[in-house]
């Protein structure tokens, strides 16, 4: 799966510094499947002076031809989607379906839209006697997790390039191969050499060397919280711009009058989506007290339709499984009722979780604060509207959520009053041009259309 022992560096294949190697592991078959080098502060020097040779010349290429650039990515993702999601099957467990529908085809979707902006975004704006350019930040770290492994490589860079940025990719360690995927796919996309970099490598080590280095000018991370602060103090000690995408614990919030069994088929799903394994889960759901037992027997019953390893994948590794699995244990220690789903696993092999149904669940419990990332719904039951808005807003998250009313105007005043960075209304469906990212410890930032490329842009103003 692996043809490459080296990191793609300045255009080119090159050896790593060092021979270490990260395993890359199979999560239905818990087999090693490839080796990736492990690069070290050295590889990662590499690729930092790759990306700040090539940013005079890239940061200089008109828009349309950056959006050229852009949009030739797009056509060979596209073309290579099959390969890409056979390799996110692979690494991540990913069902064949949603490994080509989801993780190959929303790059393509963002690509596509990158290299739209890029052509008709106004780099300069009038602001009376001024002109204000929108320059390029410079040199940026990606650094990715594992969950959507191609999507959250191209929410970064696509963006970044449609600013005149360059570009060090830093891949999670649980799924590097996709990383090397999608390295190729910009080499013969022609992308110009050193515009985009990619280097294999552990958290600690190369993670780490690329927050740090001088020759960065922004990182953007998508992650968990612990790192996110970490790199957040990093990069405020050097002054250096920071893009954070954290965790999340987002309400789903079902107002009496809703059309229960939809709103409660759809939070379920979403939470079972991709394993649970995702930012935006709707991991907490929220229902009036008149109607909580009928809601949490159709979530019982929706849970039932996604059974591990037809329904939903496993999960990334036996670290991330070892870890839900504790958080269902301390969710039923603490005394919340396990409607169904729990710890044991549902399959011999593979790093699956059934997916798991909590009623029962007070605002205090850890299950109820604490991000799970995997298969598991906690239900929570609340007795008017002021007290479904302090339970929704009761957490240090803020990315996601939804509401479900009979009246789309009582939903949209719910949802003012929510403190997150987005709201889905009675099932609104996901938008790849709309801002994404968090309030509160959810992040810093936000990504995707055009707020996502303003990121990776500053001003300059010129007085006339
Ligand atoms: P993580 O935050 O350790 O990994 C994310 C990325 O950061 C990886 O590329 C990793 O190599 C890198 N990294 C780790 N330590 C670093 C350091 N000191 N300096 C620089 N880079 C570093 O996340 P992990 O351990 O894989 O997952 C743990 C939990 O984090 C999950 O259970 C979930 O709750 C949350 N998470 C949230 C994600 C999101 O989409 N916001 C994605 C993945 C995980
Ligand atoms: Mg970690």
């Amino acid at each position: 799966m692996n043809p490459h022992n080296g990191m793609y560096i300045g255009g080119a294949w090159r050896p790593a510094a060092t021979g270490d190697t990260i395993e890359v592991v199979d999560p239905v078959t818990e087999e090693v499947i490839a080796e990736v080098p492990a690069g070290t502060a050295e590889d990662i020097d590499a690729a930092v002076r790759a990306a700040r040779a090539a940013l005079p010349g890239w940061a200089s290429t008109p828009p349309a031809a950056r959006a050229a650039g852009i949009a030739a990515l797009r056509d060979v993702l596209a073309a290579r989607a099959d390969t890409i999601a056979a390799t996110i099957t692979a690494e991540l467990g990913a069902p064949p379906a949603l490994a080509r529908q989801v993780h190959a085809g929303l790059p393509v979707t963002i690509a596509g839209s990158y290299a739209e902006l890029a052509a008709g975004f106004a780099f300069e704006e009038r602001v009376g006697n001024s002109t204000v350019l929108l320059e390029p930040v410079g040199v940026v770290a990606a650094i990715t997790p594992w969950n959507y492994p191609l999507h959250q490589v191209v929410a970064k860079v696509a963006p970044a390039l449609a600013a005149g940025c360059t570009v060090v990719v830093k891949p999670a360690e649980n799924t590097p191969l996709t990383a090397q995927r999608f390295a190729e796919a910009v080499h013969e996309a022609g992308l110009p050499a050193g515009v985009v970099n990619v280097v294999t490598g552990t958290g600690p080590v190369a993670g780490a060397a690329l927050a740090a280095h001088d020759g960065v000018d922004l990182v953007s991370f998508t992650g968990s919280t612990a790192v996110g602060r970490q790199i957040g103090a990093l990069a405020g000690g050097a002054v250096k711009r920071v893009a954070l995408e954290l965790g999340g614990k987002s309400a789903n919030v079902i107002l009496p009058g809703a059309d229960l069994a939809r709103a409660v088929t759809t939070g379920v799903a979403r939470v079972m989506f991709n394993s649970g394994q995702s930012c935006n889960a709707w991991s907490r759901m929220l229902v009036h007290r008149e109607r909580y037992e009928e809601a949490v027997r159709l979530a019982a019953g929706a849970a039932a339709g996604h059974p591990p390893g037809e329904g939903i994948g496993p999960l990334v590794s036996a670290r991330q499984r070892d870890r839900v699995r504790g958080l269902i244990e301390q969710g039923i220690a603490e005394g919340a009722r396990l409607v169904t789903g729990g710890p044991e696993a549902p399959r011999e092999k593979g790093y699956y979780v059934s997916p798991t149904v909590f009623a029962d669940v007070t605002p205090g419990m850890t299950i109820a604060q604490e991000e799970i990332f995997g298969p598991v719904v906690a239900v929570l039951p609340y007795e008017d509207t002021e007290d479904a808005l302090r339970i929704a807003n009761d957490t240090v998250y803020g990315l996601a959520g939804a509401v479900w009313a009979a009246d789309e105007a009582e939903a949209v005043a719910f949802a003012r009053r929510m403190e997150t960075g987005q709201v889905d209304i009675n099932g609104g469906r996901f938008n790849p041009l709309a801002p994404f990212g968090g309030y509160k410890q959810s992040g810093v930032g936000r990504e995707l259309g055009e707020h996502g490329l303003r990121e990776y842009l500053q001003t300059k103003s010129l007085q006339f």
